[in-house]
This record gives structure tokens, C-alpha cells and sequence, in this order.
């Protein structure tokens, strides 16, 4: 019996196995209206067999886009746009999810195979970024955003809302709050970007307000029968882990209380300065920490990108959900791969049956 190819339900949601596609930005929007190349890429994704595909980070607004290319679900054209894909992803039989997002500081960039860089101060492309303090990320990202105000505050929470009710219209089942890897909700919990002296800076319990408020404003409008799940980046490695990771486990325990159903365990990115140790799967046994001590189920990514590793981390209980992102665009049929490894009783059957009939009477390699 394979723990990857077990089926997991979360709500009223069932996946048919333990494989989740993790938010993989396309960088190919034309004002944050999706078009062919990610219907194509989609739909190719969810046929691969994996349980769950999240759509990648979507701006909640214009100025929360990484870059001019992102996503958008701030206005209906663009929701418009993603049913589609919504519906070929459930289609493939897999659950249709997408993340929702604010760049906060990091916005304004280039995309990553044109520099991954701020776009530079007067060039049109370019916009004002908001962050909770006008202190710059660094690095390749030196802009200085402008502090938000309560009403800059107010009014992002509101447009994670309505972005979230239009998921919810355009049919996606599956909801994740991108609160990592140093784009708004992150920098809210992250002394690195947070230097506010008001009630959403200071103490861990300010720090985590506009990602309470936020979650909890979301969960009103969520259907209740469906996953409100988050990203978050519990750790920085930047020398303050144990105390960073205590308080991300404590914020864990306090977004279940406000109906978070799954918390997809990352990294902070908050500082340039941090001293990452890349390895197949590190951040698992992290991730298992904050699923025990938290009480919530998680999923993970980062270098999970064998079948067994990934069977592993399920069998031994330290992921719910494994997020294969990379391995998945080198091959899009990954989880047939990974069925034939782990000797699973008739592996074609992970895939469609146009194809699916053809590889069970004559096996590829
Ligand atoms: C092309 C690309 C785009 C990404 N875009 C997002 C994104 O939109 N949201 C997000 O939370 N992470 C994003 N990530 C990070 C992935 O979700 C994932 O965590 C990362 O690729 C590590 O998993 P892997 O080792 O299985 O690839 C992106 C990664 C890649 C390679």
C-alpha cells in the first residue's frame, strides 16, 4: 500500500492521492487575463494525475503582481478567464485550487528569465510597492515601498476577499493565502520588512494581525465546506530560527482557530541575507514539527522530487500533502512515473484513458 497514492479528504474535498502541484508563476498574463499558455499548461498539469493543482500566485490587485506579466483576480475579465482552467483541472479529475496573492515589496519586478529584478524608477511598467515599513527587501530588489497606511491595510484585506469570492465563482475548490516568501502577508510577520509601532508592528501578536484579519475576513465569504488553506514561510534562516519558528507555530495554532484547514509549510525569503541549507526534502521534518505541535494538517515543497522520497514523507507522517513543483514541469506526467516506482497495481490508470489504455497494454520505460 502506497501512503502517496492514498487518497486524502479535507473538507467536503477528496484528492485522489497525496500529490499536490504547488503555485507555480507563469509570468505570461497580459494584464492579469490568463491566456492559451496556461490553459495548455494547466490542463496538461491536472492530466499528469496528481491530487491537487494549485494555479500559481494571482495578484489580489494590481500593484500585488511580482511582475507586469503576473495573474490578477481583481477584476471579472480575469475570473472570466480562469473558469476554464477551473473546470479542465476538475476535468482531469483533480481538485482545482489557486493561490491568492500581494507582492508587497518584492513587486515591480522583471521577470525571472529578464533580470529578476526591481524594474528600474522611471520606467512605465513600474509601480509604487506597499509594504508595512518603507524598508527595501535588497539586493536585486532595492526599491523603497511606501509604509502602508490603515487604509492602504483596510483596503488590501478587502481585495483579498474579492479576489477570493471570484475563486470561488470561477470555480476553484481549494484556496491558498500566499503569506510567504517575503511578498505582504509575510513582511507583516517579518521584523526584516515590519518596523511599525502601531497595531500591526511590534509584538508577535500585532505582527500577525493583518494575517488574522485577513484570513478571518476570507473565511467569511469561503464556503465552509471547501479547504482555506495558507502559505507561510515559518523559518528564515537567518540566525533567529528557533525563536522565528516558536512564533510561527504559535501564529499556526491561531490561524486554526480562525478556520485556516492546512497550512503549506515554506520558507520566509524575507532577507537577502539568509543562509538557506538546500537539500532534497529539508524542510520535512520542519514541516512535521508545526503539523504535531500546531495540530494542523501541511503540506511541503522544496527538492521532494523522487517517489520515494515523497512516499516517504508521507508513510513517516511528516507531510499530509507532498508539492512536487519543478520535477512536474520537466515532466508533467510525474505521478504515472512515480506509481510504476512504487509498484503500484496498474500505474497507468493515473493517467487518462486515451493514454492510460495504450501504456497498460504497451509499457514505456
Ligand atoms: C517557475 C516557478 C514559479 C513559482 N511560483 C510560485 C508561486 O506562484 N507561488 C508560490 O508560493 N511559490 C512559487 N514557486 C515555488 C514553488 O511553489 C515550489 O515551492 C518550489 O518550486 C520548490 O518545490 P520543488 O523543489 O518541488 O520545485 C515557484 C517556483 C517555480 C520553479
Amino acid at each position: 500500500m502506497s501512503a502517496l497514492f492514498s487518497p486524502f479528504k479535507l473538507k467536503n474535498v477528496q484528492l485522489r492521492n497525496r500529490i499536490a502541484i504547488p503555485p507555480m508563476c507563469q509570468y505570461s498574463a497580459t494584464d492579469g487575463v490568463i491566456n492559451d499558455w496556461h490553459r495548455a499548461h494547466y490542463a496538461a498539469l491536472a492530466r499528469g494525475g496528481a491530487g491537487l493543482v494549485i494555479v500559481e500566485a494571482t495578484a489580489v490587485s494590481p500593484e500585488g503582481r511580482i511582475t507586469p506579466a503576473c495573474t490578477g483576480l481583481w477584476n471579472d475579465a480575469q475570473a472570466l478567464a480562469l473558469a476554464p482552467v477551473a473546470a479542465a483541472i476538475k476535468a482531469a479529475g483533480a481538485v482545482a485550487g489557486i493561490q491568492i496573492a500581494h507582492a508587497g515589496r518584492k513587486a515591480s519586478a522583471n521577470r525571472p528569465w529578464e533580470g529578476d529584478d526591481h524594474i528600474a524608477d522611471g520606467d512605465a511598467r513600474g509601480w509604487q510597492t506597499l509594504s508595512p515599513s518603507a524598508i527595501a527587501f535588497g539586493a536585486n530588489l532595492p526599491k523603497q515601498p511606501k509604509a502602508m497606511t490603515l487604509d492602504d491595510i483596510a483596503r488590501v484585506r478587502g481585495d483579498f476577499v474579492a479576489a477570493a469570492a471570484r475563486a470561488r465563482d470561477a470555480g476553484f475548490e481549494w484556496l491558498e493565502l500566499h503569506f510567504a516568501h517575503g511578498y505582504l502577508g509575510q513582511s507583516f510577520f517579518s521584523p526584516h520588512a515590519n518596523q511599525r509601532d502601531d497595531a500591526y508592528g511590534g509584538s508577535f501578536e500585532s505582527r500577525s494581525r493583518f494575517l488574522l484579519e485577513t484570513l478571518a475576513a476570507v473565511r467569511q465569504i469561503w464556503p465552509a465546506n471547501l479547504p482555506l488553506t495558507a502559505r507561510f514561510g515559518v523559518i528564515e534562516y537567518d540566525g533567529r530560527d528557533e525563536e522565528t519558528l516558536a512564533e510561527s507555530i504559535e501564529l499556526a495554532r491561531n490561524f486554526k482557530r480562525e478556520g485556516l484547514d492546512l497550512l503549506s509549510v515554506s520558507v520566509g525569503f524575507s532577507t537577502p541575507a539568509a543562509s538557506i541549507p538546500w537539500a532534497p526534502a529539508f524542510l520535512a521534518p520542519i514541516a512535521e514539527r508545526v503539523r504535531r505541535e500546531a495540530g494542523l494538517p501541511v503540506a511541503s515543497a522544496w527538492g521532494i522530487d523522487t517517489p520515494e522520497l515523497a512516499e516517504r514523507t508521507v508513510r513517516d507522517g511528516q507531510l499530509d500533502l507532498v508539492m512536487v513543483g519543478r520535477a512536474h514541469l520537466a515532466n508533467p506526467h510525474w505521478p504515472y512515473h512515480a506509481a510504476k516506482k512504487l509498484g503500484i497495481d496498474r500505474p497507468s490508470w493515473v493517467l487518462p484513458a486515451p493514454y492510460a489504455h495504450w501504456l497498460e497494454r504497451y509499457a514505456v520505460s
